[in-house]
């Protein structure tokens, strides 16, 4: 662990202890940071600069988490709007936020075919960005941006959804950077990152690769994606699986703890990263727009027993893992979720309702959290070694 993150770390250390002598210690040792903290598991949120901003919002991100991913802040078509003109006040804050807070940060993310700059996508478009020229400035952007954080990101999402929605999956030959650069592109990202943070935990990220769909086709991708990596001594450290359910499908907690395991067996410590549980919710409007306003009329709609029984399954198999070092919620705020902008008619994904007020699938983690003395303890390093000391390796 470097002198930063020791910084980090101790001031966690301390706020919990502040905490807990507070007056209304009761309250404080039961959030779900402190909670996650006995056996050194982070429990985190995505947060947008409102989060950081607004005094309710800000409360609930500094009491509730241990570690902070940046919504969109980090993401190349923020940091880098015009080429050259670089804006990085969303994750500077961010980031000094976190540190402030005695909390960690994820940072989301380096490789992805979404949310890049315009300036990048129409140069690839209209020619005046060649393949050579593209790779030049993916090396740079990485570079740029890790070192700018050094010392400072606990774990990296260095890629972002590269596998297909399909049974076989594989990696994408169509995604944005395979169909440019080739799958090579994979492993140069890895190395570009480690040099400008040899620290950083750097994690492959995507969606229902721990068998959520119960059918383990993109998991067998990732996997098989991962072991080849390591076995090309690739530095890589950890696979982030985010967790975004929907209640109209399947999940299965126990082919998530297996699935899990296998990559822990690797060597490699996993991580949820983007968790929510989304679901029909009810209309009033021809558009089908959930309700999820201020004036919702009918404040019962949040509770969902399946909701909160998925929240706890996908803990659960975190908890279960050792090298599962920690547990993010994308978002904690209903009125604030990606869910009713991106899914017709779905919302509820998360853990506290429009007006602020924990929902049952906050107190679902909750309650599943101070079971989690029971559970393994993940290494104090679990914030950062790489040696492997996770247990779970053959
Ligand atoms: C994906 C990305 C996140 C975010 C969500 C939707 O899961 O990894 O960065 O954009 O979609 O909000």
């Amino acid at each position: 662990m470097n002198v930063r993150l020791m910084a980090a770390a101790a001031a966690s250390v301390l706020a919990l202890a502040g905490t807990a002598i507070a007056a209304d210690a009761p309250t404080s040792a039961s959030t779900l940071r402190a909670l996650g903290a006995q056996i050194h598991l982070r429990i985190g949120t995505a947060a947008v600069p409102s989060d950081l901003s607004d005094p309710a919002l800000s409360q609930i991100t500094a009491d509730q988490f241990s570690v902070l991913t940046p919504g969109n802040e980090m993401k190349w078509q923020v940091v880098e709007p015009q080429q050259g003109n670089f804006n990085w006040t969303g994750a500077d804050n961010l980031v000094n936020f976190a540190e402030e807070h005695g909390e960690l940060v994820r940072g989301h993310t380096l490789v992805w075919h979404n949310q890049l700059p315009n300036w990048l996508t129409q140069g690839v478009t209209n020619g005046t960005i060649s393949d050579s020229q593209l790779r030049d400035l993916l090396h740079q952007h990485i570079t740029t941006e890790v070192s700018r954080y050094r010392g400072r990101i606990w774990q990296w999402d260095v890629l972002n959804e590269m596998l297909a929605d399909a049974n076989p999956s594989q990696v994408k030959p169509t995604d944005f950077w395979i169909s440019h650069l080739g799958v090579g592109i994979i492993a140069d990202a890895f190395r570009w990152a480690h040099a400008a943070d040899p620290e950083a935990l750097l994690c492959y990220n995507d969606y229902n690769i721990a068998g959520e769909d119960g059918s383990n086709a993109k998991f067998n991708a990732a996997f098989a994606l991962v072991r080849d990596l390591l076995a090309q001594k690739v530095p890589i450290d950890c696979v982030g699986d985010q967790g975004h359910l929907d209640l109209q499908y399947g999940f299965n907690p126990v082919l998530m703890t297996e699935d899990l395991h296998a990559y822990a067996k690797l060597g490699l410590k996993v991580a949820i990263t983007e968790a929510d549980v989304r679901m029909f919710v009810e209309t009033t409007d021809s558009n089908q727009t959930p309700i999820v306003s201020p004036t919702d009329p009918t404040p019962n709609h949040t509770a969902n027993p399946a909701a909160s029984d998925w929240f706890i399954g996908m803990l659960q198999s975190c908890l279960a893992v050792k090298a599962c070092i920690s547990f993010t919620v994308w978002g904690f705020a209903d009125a604030e979720s990606w869910v009713p902008g991106a899914f017709r008619g779905e919302g509820n994904a998360t853990i506290y309702d429009v007006n602020l007020n924990p929902k049952p699938q906050y107190t679902a983690l909750q309650q599943t959290l101070s079971l989690a003395p029971g559970a393994p303890r993940r290494s104090r390093g679990g914030d950062r070694d790489r040696e492997g000391d996770e247990g779970d390796r053959d």
